[in-house]
Formats: structure tokens, sequence, C-alpha cells
């Protein structure tokens, strides 16, 4: 999806670090309690120290969700975290996320058309009745709504088994999107087997499936995927095992299913954050995830050596593009009177979403 961010006036990108932190400090006094800023776990420190509240994306719709105050909830994240805090707000609050063109590109890799021929081509094969779908977090406003009205849920890296076995209580199979890692690491930590479950890959007729293929399996899982999380592989765990024997290799969901197999824990970043927070002093951990939250938990841990599973940085260059010079930008144009970049759902749109997000609630 095109989100065009326009260029910053003058004065912000040329700015001192110092001089936009003292900004953001003189804005966020004059707004007071009208301004609410979210952070993600994968923001960069410079933005995280402004988070009122900090989170992974489960945690923080429902901080969206319980924030009856604020007239504006500021994003620090993507542009997804920002449509389901607009949906999960009252009508009297304005989500703004800083930069516009901080999307995520898994988000984009299923759009409401592929989904919606993929959900036909399916129904031409199999009782559609009985397939559930389930959206990952990760994933526009719309698609959230296509699932709300055809009786499935929204779920995150947190609570997508529990959601999940939702699922199965009430259908045979599930159509899973975008990202595939999620759905199969998640089915097999359910038991279910790898022969369950097929790729769906949208350019294709039927998927690249045959009809006996759709029939049979469980989960139809979209062929999407983070760029971010699929660098990690079983070979940095061996060579993080060469060095250190006894260490502890921690990955997120979103990795390849082998990695996960390969590797001690999985979760969520809220997860992983609690796994470093319970290690021994002492500990070595190598952390299978973007490379702002590794290095904060480094750096908040130092009496333990927690280093990326992969030694080259791998950033979210998308979470990357928010900074100090789009928050104070945002921040000084409400002090002024006026709301910029503020993402909003159509109503119909947010109502369905609303429905399948709920669920989701409700179900954790
Ligand atoms: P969490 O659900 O763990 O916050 O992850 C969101 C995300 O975008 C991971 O890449
Ligand atoms: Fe999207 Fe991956 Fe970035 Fe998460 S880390 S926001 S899934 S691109």
């Amino acid at each position: 999806m095109l989100r065009l961010q326009s260029p910053l006036p003058e004065g912000y990108t040329d700015a001192s670090p110092d001089a936009l932190a003292d900004r953001i400090i003189a804005a966020k006094a004059a707004l007071g309690s009208r301004v609410f800023v979210l952070g993600h776990h994968y923001q960069r420190d410079e933005v995280m120290r402004w988070a009122d509240a900090r989170g992974d994306s489960f945690g923080l719709s429902r901080i969206a969700a319980d924030q009856h105050e604020a007239e504006f909830i500021v994003f620090c994240g993507v542009h997804f975290m920002a449509e389901s805090a607009d949906i999960l707000t009252g009508p009297h609050q304005k989500v703004i996320l800083p930069d516009l063109n901080a999307g995520c590109s898994m988000a984009d890799m299923a759009d409401l058309d592929s989904v919606e021929e993929a959900w036909e081509a399916i129904a031409e094969v199999t009782d559609i009745d009985r397939v559930v779908p389930i959206t990952y977090m990760n994933s526009s406003a719309a698609l959230k709504a296509f699932v709300g009205r055809k009786g499935g849920a929204v779920c995150t890296s947190s609570n997508a088994r529990a959601v999940l076995a939702w699922a199965f209580e009430r259908g045979d199979k599930v159509l899973f999107f975008p990202d595939q890692h999620l759905g199969r690491n998640t089915g097999v930590q359910m038991g279910y087997g790898l022969e369950e479950m097929r790729v769906w890959n949208p350019r294709l007729d039927l998927g690249g499936l045959d009809e006996r293929e759709v029939k049979e399996s469980k989960f139809l899982l979209w062929k999407g995927h983070c760029s971010v999380h699929q660098r990690f592989t079983v070979a940095h765990i061996e060579a993080f095992r060469a060095e250190h024997p006894d260490g502890l290799v921690v990955t997120h969901p979103e990795c390849a299913h082998e990695t996960v197999v390969a590797s001690d824990r999985v979760g969520s970043t809220d997860f992983i954050i609690r796994e470093v927070e319970a290690a021994p002093a002492g500990a070595v951990i190598a952390i299978a995830t973007e490379i702002h939250l590794v290095q904060r938990l480094a750096n908040e841990h130092p009496d333990k050596t927690i280093v990326s599973l992969d030694p080259l940085i791998c950033p979210c260059s998308t979470m990357f593009r928010i900074d100090d010079a789009h928050l104070c930008w945002v921040l000084e144009r409400l002090v002024a009177g006026e709301v910029v970049n503020q993402i909003t759902v159509d109503e119909e749109t947010a109502q369905w979403a609303k429905v399948a997000l709920e669920r989701m609630l409700a179900i954790v």
C-alpha cells in the first residue's frame, strides 16, 4: 500500500538531538493528559524514552482499548498497529502515526482482493462453513474486517495458540494469513503435523495446491513472511552453541520452523523480555528478533550477556522510520491545534474489524 509521508518542514531535520528532546518535553507538557504516547518494543531508545506505555502488539492493543481519556494517541509503531488502536479507541480519540511510511512489509503481503479470491477458490472445493479465517495482528484493518465478517478472529504472537484452539472448536480447517511461520510454528506446538499444513501461494491457481491437498489440510498458510525474522537460521544457532554450549536461544515465532525447533524457547516480544528478566546473572542469551529490542535488553541487563542470534544487525526498517524529528513534529502540531498524520479506519471496516479484535481479546 502506498502511503506517502510528506517531507518534514524546516526546523526538524536540521535540529540537534538535544533541541528536539527539549521541544518534545515542552510539547508533551503543554498537551498534558490530552496526549498518550505508545511505544512498540522495536522502537529505538531515542523514541522509546517518550512512551507513556510500551509493549508488544497485543499489549499495546489492550492499552489502547483501555485508554479512554487521552484525546490523542500517538503510536510509535507501524501502520497496522495504529489502525487497530483507532478501531479500539472511542470516537472522541484520534490516533496519530508520526511517519506514514512506517508500514509492515509482512502485512502488505496479503490484501483484501487476494484473500477474497482465495476464500472463493477454497469454497469451490471444500465446505467453506467449516473453514475459519484467522489473521495475524500484522494485517490491514480491511483483512481484520474480513475475518470478522466470516466468523474468524485476529491473533498476535502471544495468543496465537489460544486463538487457533478457539478456531478448531468452530471448524475443521484454518486459513491463516499473512505469516506462514507463525501459523506453522503454532500449529506444531499444538500437536499438528507438518503434513497437515499447506502453503497457500496467492499468485497461483488454487494457491498452487490440488483439490485433495486443500480438502485434507488443517492449515492453509498464506505465503507471507517477515524479512527481519526470516533471516535467523539454524546455522546461526549452531555457531552460537559452539561458542556458548550453555547459552540459551530465544526466538520469535515469526522465525522459520527449523530455527524455532533448534532454539530453546519461542515467544512474542513480551515473552522474550520476561525470559531475559527471569534468567540468572551470568546467563548468555542469543535472541532472534529485531535488533533494537535486543540492544535494549543488553543495556538493561549488564549482568547477563545478551546478543543478537544473527551477528549482522537486522533492524525493522519501517519501525525505524519513527524518530524524534517526526515525533516532535506531530506533537508540536497538536499544540498548535492541528492534527497531522491521523490514522482513521472507515466505519463499516472498523465495525467488523472490531468484532474480530474483540473476539481475540475475549479469548485471552
Ligand atoms: P509482537 O506481536 O511480538 O509485538 O510482534 C509484532 C511484530 O511486528 C513482530 O515482528
Ligand atoms: Fe513487520 Fe517484520 Fe517489521 Fe514486525 S519486524 S513490523 S513483522 S516487517
